[in-house]
Formats: structure tokens, sequence, C-alpha cells
């Protein structure tokens, strides 16, 4: 059931094959058009200290070295989206991480061909959200404001 909470956040990297293949505008527009604000956005060459941060609870699987490898390998962007269950949402616009399980119509599913090279991270619940987001965000870089179209996009 959908949440009272218009302003769940959701943090979203485009990872540097989204960037290589000219997707960036894309993929936001895919946010944008569901009806997620950004309230932060910026470009970013992720440190290899910042990788391993994000993605310690990968620590030890076959594809982490190479994980690691790719998401610093090159620019990504990130951002921050708010909206009512933002973190689901951003996940279901995502598509599956297996692109044989990626179904058309999600970034994934549309533009991906590999595990690896899979365009997009979403943090996927709010405990990730929680520790990763701060990794690229400070405070001051969020931003708080009203979008004059919420009344007709959300009944409450
Ligand atoms: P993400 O964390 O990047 O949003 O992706 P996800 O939740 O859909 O997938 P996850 O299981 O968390 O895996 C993180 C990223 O690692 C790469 N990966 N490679 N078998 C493999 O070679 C493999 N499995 C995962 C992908 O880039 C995946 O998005
Ligand atoms: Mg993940």
């Amino acid at each position: 059931m959908a949440s009272d909470n218009l302003r769940e956040r959701a943090f979203v990297i485009i990872k540097p094959d989204g960037v290589q293949r000219g997707l960036v505008g894309e993929i936001i527009q895919r946010f944008e058009r569901k009806g997620l604000r950004l309230v932060g956005l910026k470009m970013i060459h992720i440190t290899l200290e910042q990788a391993r941060r994000q993605y310690a609870c990968h620590e030890g699987k076959p594809f982490y070295d190479s994980l690691i490898k790719f998401m610093t390998s090159g620019p990504s962007v990130a951002m921050v989206l708010e909206g009512r269950d933002a973190i689901a949402l951003v996940r279901k616009l995502m598509g599956a991480t297996d692109p044989l399980k990626s179904e058309p119509g999600t970034i994934r599913g549309d533009h991906s061909v590999d595990i690896k090279h899979n365009l997009v991270h979403g943090a996927d619940s709010l405990e990730s959200y929680q520790h990763e987001m701060p990794i690229y965000f400070a405070p001051d870089e969020l931003f708080d404001y009203e979008l004059a179209l919420t009344g007709w996009m959300y009944y409450r």
C-alpha cells in the first residue's frame, strides 16, 4: 500500500556506462516523468574509497573487484529524488539486475544487456539510503522546495 510520506528520498547513481553512452538525460527524464523530483544532482568521479564504502555489502563476492573497478572507471552522476515511496519506485523504474529478467519499459530492460554494465544504481532500502547518500552529498547540497504540480499528482 502507498505510504503517506510524500517526501521519501531515494539515492541514485547513473553509472559510468550511462555517462559514456549518453543516457544521462534519458535516465533522469524517466524519474522526473514518473513524478519524482530532483533534490540533489551532481557529476562525480567515484573514488576507490567511496566505491568500497558504498558496496561494502558485496565485499568478498566474486563480482566485487570488477564492480569496484567499473564504478571508479569514469565519471558518474549522483542524485537524490523525492516523492511517495521513492526508494521502491526508483528500483521499479530501474528494472532487475539480470538483463534476462529486466522488463522492457524499465531503464535496464530497455538499454542494458549486461549484468555489470547496467547503467544505474539505486539504494534499495531506507538503511541503504542512510548509508550511501552521505558518502556523496553534504547536507547543503540537497534542496527543500515545493513543486506547484504536487496537488495534481497526489491525492491526500
Ligand atoms: P545496484 O546495487 O548497483 O543498484 O544493483 P542491484 O541492487 O540491482 O544489484 P546488486 O546485487 O546489489 O549488485 C550490485 C552491482 O554489482 C554488479 N553485479 N555484477 N554476477 C555479476 O557479475 C554481478 N552481479 C552484480 C552490477 O553492476 C550490480 O548492479
Ligand atoms: Mg544493490
